[in-house]
């Protein structure tokens, strides 16, 4: 630790016993881990918050009361949490076994409510989870209130879902079934609705310092001129009038959805104090939500700003002090980059891989895999005490993200093929299989997103609506197709729950005032009991999907190899068949993924098979199958093997 940290350290430490001197006497182990604790992660804690907030006045003063927060936190940590903790501190690779899995839905939309949720383990269970992520479930605006995303207190539940100790059980309940809980920290921005905007509203000025007010359009206008507009059909810019303080308001996304001034140390202390609120409730992994956003500077995008991996990094140390089981999940869905810099040990453990799933969905309407295959190969590498979480689709719309130059490279000129992809997943494209939605079209940029669920992306609605078995038949294996790769590139796969059973578009939202402006409800549709009631019908759509997935998560959980982050890309001399090796320390085996993107047959060469799988005779886990590097394998329309050389 440098002199200065522990300077601050042994000022703060006696001080910190005195406050906390019974406490301490009841419980001398606790007390001890903790203060061992703290010292081991002082210095991160520290180095970040002096950067930040060091030539304030009351720097100080916010340093202590966010040490005094975590000793409080520590301290009323439940025994089962603290237990866990030291489980993970004794294996902190534990969630890149192959063993992980996760899953993501609405509490309301897939079960009613938090019990419903409850009651649904087994079927969690069934499926092999051992993650699963609840969408903001805390009180929030009636109406409009971006599926929860604009939070009014992060310590009440939504009243329609239950209450903090109904999250609280469940969070229990879904540990003793092996399922750790994750929850969104939306700490970005606060709803409208939050008593700190209410008093920001009242003319309160410590809170109207909680958030970014301008008494003009002057630095609005210039910070307008080089920052992003993520909602453009919310408003123009990134700012909302309100009269009843003649003040204009930094909104990033919806205009009820005030970003929160982290230049502000009270900002951070106070936020700290929600964080590690949450941990105590027993949720396992917070997803980071809109990471990017949350530190702002003129004359740039306001994006990625190294202050934003600061912040996160001392919230990081506050956890490994005080709920040293929590992982951070980051949600930068940005040039690939940036989504990499928030993720190492000391920030984010966990972050979604968008480039990943832009691509996946890009390789099948190109029916090509280079620009996926390219661009993995230069960018899936991590550090390896992370994880990527793997998806096919969230909650959210599906931006293109990828290198432009990466793209040059291939010959495509960026602006055009973005423009290609919106239209093909639109449905507009001549002959396109996809039925999606577009999100916040931008008339002025061109720009535009895409809205849906994976099977009506894939193509089951139009084959179920327009088209026949045939065309049911290959939609299934698209859906199966994305599926086999984010359970075997290696990270955490997460499901996007309905898309195992093919739920299509929900287009309901359009008669609802409150979410007809948002598309991406056409992707959230409500959990279908009838269709679940047929997921083990194999002459089903239901039951071909999931069985199989069910099937391919459990082969997952089997393999060692597919554990941790070590995948190599390699090109097996076809174009349409995405393939890559894993390998997995202390084994010394590797297995070779091979993936047909097209609806056609795919040879891959014998000599492919044996420079890349390192063997001649090999088994296919996916069918059972032996396959001889003999002969060239042919893959069938959208067939994906995962290939080990037999005897291993
Ligand atoms: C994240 C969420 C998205 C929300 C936004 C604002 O991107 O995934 O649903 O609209 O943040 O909180
Ligand atoms: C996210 C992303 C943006 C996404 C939006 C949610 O934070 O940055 O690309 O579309 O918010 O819809």
């Amino acid at each position: 630790m440098d002199r200065e940290a522990a300077r601050s350290l042994d000022r703060i430490l006696p001080r910190l016993g005195a406050d906390f001197t019974a406490e301490a006497a009841a419980d001398p182990a606790g007390w001890a881990a903790f203060t061992a604790r703290l010292r081991a992660n002082f210095a991160p804690l520290f180095g970040h918050l002096l950067t930040l907030y060091g030539g304030r006045y009351d720097f100080f003063y916010h340093l202590e009361r966010i040490v005094a927060l975590a000793a409080r936190s520590w301290l009323d940590r439940p025994p089962a949490l603290r237990a866990l903790d030291a489980a993970r501190e004794a294996d902190p690779a534990w969630f890149q076994s192959q063993r992980q899995m996760g899953a993501v839905c609405y509490a309301d939309r897939f079960a009613g409510d938090l019990a419903g949720v409850r009651a649904r383990i087994p079927y969690l269970r069934e499926l092999g989870l051992t993650y699963l992520h609840l969408m903001p479930p805390f009180l929030a605006p009636a109406g409009d209130n971006d599926g929860g995303y604009a939070v009014s207190s992060y310590r009440q539940i939504a009243p329609a879902l239950g209450t903090m100790a109904d999250l609280a059980d469940l969070a229990t309940a879904l540990r003793d079934a092996g399922i750790g809980l994750t929850l969104d920290f939306v700490f970005n921005h606060t709803a409208d609705e939050h008593e700190w905007a209410r008093r920001a509203l009242a003319g309160d000025p410590e809170y109207q310092d909680y958030y970014l007010m301008f008494p003009d359009r002057t630095l609005p206008d210039r910070y307008d001129r080089t920052t992003r507009e993520i909602f453009p059909s919310a408003r123009p810019g990134s700012f909302t009038y309100r009269p009843e303080i003649d003040r204009w308001v930094w909104t990033t996304f919806n205009s009820f959805q005030w970003d929160l001034n982290y230049a502000n140390p009270a900002v951070f202390t106070s936020m700290a104090g929600e964080l590690l609120f949450l941990a105590n409730q027993g949720v396992e992994t917070l997803r980071l939500d809109a990471v990017v956003f949350i530190w702002k500077r003129l004359g740039t995008s306001s994006e990625n700003l190294p202050e934003a991996h600061r912040i996160i990094r001392a919230f990081n140390a506050l956890a490994r002090i005080a709920a040293p089981a929590l992982l951070f999940k980051s949600e930068a869905i940005v040039h690939p980059d940036d989504v990499a810099e928030f993720i190492s040990p000391e920030e984010c453990q966990l972050s979604y891989n968008p480039l990943l799933m832009a691509l996946g969905w890009n390789a099948l309407a190109t029916r090509e895999v280079r620009l996926l295959r390219d661009s993995l190969r230069d960018r899936f590498a991590i550090d390896p005490r992370c994880a990527w979480v793997n998806y096919v689709r969230s909650h959210d719309d599906i931006g293109w993200t990828f290198d432009d130059g990466d793209a040059a490279r291939l010959g495509l000129d960026p602006f055009v093929h973005r423009r290609f992809l919106n239209d093909f997943y639109t449905g507009r494209f001549p002959g396109s299989f996809a039925r999606g939605l577009p999100f916040q079209e931008n008339p002025r940029t061109g720009d535009a997103r895409v809205a849906g669920t994976t099977a009506s992306l894939a193509g089951l609605e139009k084959a179920l609506r327009e088209e026949g078995p045939a065309e049911v038949e290959l939609a299934i294996r698209r859906v199966l197709l994305l599926y086999s790769v984010a359970l075997s590139i290696g990270g955490l796969p997460l499901l996007y729950l309905g898309d195992e059973l093919g739920l299509l578009n929900d287009y309901a939202y359009r008669d609802d005032p409150a979410r007809a402006a948002d598309s991406r409800w056409a992707g959230r549709p409500p959990f279908d009991p009838a269709r679940a009631a047929r997921r083990h019908d194999p002459t089903t759509v239901e039951g071909r999907l999931f069985t199989a997935l069910r099937r391919l998560i459990a082969l997952r959980q089997t393999h060692p190899l597919l554990a941790g982050v070590a995948t190599d890309l390699v090109d097996p001399g076809n174009d349409h068949v995405l393939g890559y090796v894993r390998r997995h320390a202390p084994d010394p085996g590797r297995l070779l993924v091979l993936a047909n993107f097209t609806e056609r047959d795919q040879p891959v060469a014998a000599n492919q098979l044996r420079l890349h799988g390192l063997g001649y005779a090999f088994t296919d886990l996916v069918s059972g199958d032996p396959v001889a590097a003999e002969a060239d394998l042919v893959l069938a329309p959208y067939q994906f093997v995962w290939l080990v050389p037999q005897g291993a």
